[in-house]
């Protein structure tokens, strides 16, 4: 079976938010989202992260899509600003397995968004691409994308830890997954409309 080459352009609405392509005039709004430690310490994102590192990460998202290796989209809430990224990359076509990532902006955090887009994005990777095992590396020690993990329905893999060099020490990623069939939480997956107040 391939999956390759992932479909573009996409946009998916669920969940109360809307995941669609990164625009070349998201510039602005992307350095502001990527521009901050958390972001640096978590995902490892170049810091500080200015407008030069903005163009050549918008560069390689839209290389990534026109070539079909990976799906990069901006979560918003309507179409519009872009308040955070989800990803899927990585795809082994003979297991059927991908790696996800999110990141929300600072400003944008504990409204559900990541679970939103996780979420979102899980389901169309199990139900359309027809993959069968998800995975997100996330370090020990954050504590909120592991909340966003299990309500997503992932949990933790019997895989060692990965250890890598990052600007604020070494970061330890244990491995996440989510198998096809295991029940989605439905109730979380309206986090992000409770919020914004749209049903
Ligand atoms: C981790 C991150 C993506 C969470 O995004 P978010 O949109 O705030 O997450 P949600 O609002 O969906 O959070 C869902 C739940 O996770 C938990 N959670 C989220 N952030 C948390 C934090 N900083 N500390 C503790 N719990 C947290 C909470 O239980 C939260 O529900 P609640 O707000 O009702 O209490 C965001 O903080 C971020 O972008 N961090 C930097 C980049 C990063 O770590 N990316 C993941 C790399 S693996």
């Amino acid at each position: 079976m391939t999956v390759s080459p992932l479909p573009y352009p996409l946009r998916l609405t669920g969940t109360g938010i809307v995941l669609r392509e990164w625009r070349w005039e998201d510039l602005d709004d992307l350095v502001a989202l990527l521009d901050e430690p958390d972001i640096a310490r978590w995902t490892l994102m170049p810091s500080p992260f200015d407008v030069p590192a903005g163009l050549a990460y918008l560069r390689r998202a839209h290389q990534g899509r026109v070539n079909g290796s990976r799906i990069q989209l901006a979560i918003t809430a309507d179409g519009g600003r872009p308040l955070g990224e989800v990803l899927l990359f990585n795809v082994g076509a003979e297991a059927r397995e991908a790696e996800l990532g999110y990141l929300v902006g600072r400003p944008f955090r504990r409204q559900g968004l990541a679970t939103a887009a996780l979420s979102l994005l899980t389901g169309y990777a199990v139900d359309t691409l027809r993959l069968r095992r998800l995975l997100l590396r996330i370090d020990r020690g954050n504590s909120g994308s592991t909340s966003v993990a299990r309500r997503c329905g992932y949990r933790p893999a019997a895989e060692p830890l990965i250890e890598q060099a990052g600007p604020y020490g070494p970061v330890h990623l244990g491995t996440w997954e989510y198998l096809e069939g295991r029940p989605r939480d439905d109730r979380r997956n309206n986090v992000a409309s409770r919020r914004y107040g749209r049903r």
